[in-house]
């Protein structure tokens, strides 16, 4: 593994180092030399590819039994079985770096290692197919929080517990739309047990603080007597899935567990029991995976923050993209609740 350097840096998550801790964003810090390194980083992350920093150094040269030369390409990304090496415009340095390299490739025939400048990484990331969302939603994106790779093995492991728990039992999935369209359909892909599936719709009145729910979607399933798992994307004050909870329970199934892939604690109004966490989040506005800012980003394939001035400022003109009526959820500034629709 890497020495972590002790200057200069910027704060990333190191995915790769995070495996261990069951799939959570650990925010663990690793410091980088230059800011390309960490921009390269960030675009890792971005596109959810795992990735070490300078985790191992090839000797090159020896004098009796002492190394005198060896290298550390930049990246390894574990994923590809690749060790990148990003370049300087410095000619010098570069003319150095492929003498490195070439040497590199006699000693260690088996090592692949790829040497990229910006224009080049880009490219390689498009051909390993990863990406590109849209230009503007990577222009509007602040962080990526969960990769793409770690919300899949999160999920598999939600999955796993699952399949575990009810064993023997034959749960009907109860998803609520439209925020949990992907992580509905991944969980219950990862979930050996022949389960069903429903669907409601809720829209909660924004700026009504005592959570006064419609229901939009009834179930087309009857619950009474079931094992009921109720699938969230998100749980943010809880109003919501307090209001589903009391619903279903009138309708006396046999139990009732939540399973939630986020949970945003810090903002809870209502105590409500959370059976499944995939990750908790922040107190902040997250998108992707499902989750939407104004009807946007739910196709981004990982959890992310939106810049603030996007928000405020966003791709509302855009053809095809219509800007709503109603003010953006959790910005209750009107006390009156939007049209019905
Ligand atoms: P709650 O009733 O306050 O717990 O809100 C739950 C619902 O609000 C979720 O199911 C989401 O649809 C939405 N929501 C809450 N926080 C966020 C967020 O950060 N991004 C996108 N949607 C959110
Ligand atoms: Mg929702």
């Amino acid at each position: 593994m890497a020495e972590q350097r002790p200057s200069g840096g910027v704060e990333q998550k190191n995915e790769a180092r995070a495996e261990s801790e069951s799939g959570r964003a650990s925010g663990l810090t690793v410091r980088f030399a230059h800011d390309s390194e960490a921009e390269f980083a960030r675009i890792l992350d971005f596109y959810g590819v795992a990735w070490e920093y300078e985790p191992r150094s090839f000797p090159l040269r020896w004098e009796e039994d002492r190394v005198v030369e060896a290298f550390t390409p930049d990246f390894y990304l574990p994923d590809l079985d690749l060790y990148v090496e990003l370049t300087t415009l410095k000619q010098g340095l570069v003319t150095d770096k492929h003498r490195k390299i070439r040497l590199l490739g006699e000693l260690y025939p088996d090592v692949r290692i790829k040497f990229l400048n910006k224009r080049d990484y880009l490219r390689l990331l498009a051909k390993y197919g990863y990406g590109p969302p849209s230009a503007e939603a990577i222009q509007a994106i602040d962080r990526v929080l969960i990769t793409e790779a770690q919300l899949q093995r999160r999920v598999s492991e939600l999955g796993a517990q699952v399949t575990k728990d009810y064993k023997g039992r034959a749960p009907l999935l109860v998803g609520v739309l439209r925020g949990v369209a992907c992580f509905m359909a991944d969980l219950m892909r990862r979930v050996s047990l022949p389960l069903a599936v429903d669907f409601m719709a809720i829209s909660s009145y924004e700026g009504d603080k005592s959570g006064a729910v419609r229901i939009l979607k009834d179930l087309d399933e009857n619950v009474e007597g079931r094992d009921i798992l109720v699938v969230e994307d998100i749980v943010d004050t809880g109003m919501t899935l307090n209001t589903l909870l009391n619903y279903l329970q009138a309708r006396r199934p046999a139990s009732v567990r939540v399973c939630a892939l986020l949970d945003k604690r810090a903002r809870r109004l209502v105590d409500v029991p959370l059976d499944y966490v995939g990750f908790e989040v922040p107190d902040e506005f997250v998108v992707g995976y499902g989750l939407d800012y104004r009807q946007v980003y739910r196709n981004l394939p990982f959890i992310a923050t939106l810049q603030k001035d996007w928000m405020e400022n966003g791709p509302w003109e855009m053809p095809g993209i219509v800007r709503p009526k109603k003010a953006p959820r959790k910005k209750e500034k009107s006390s009156k609740p939007p049209p019905p629709g």
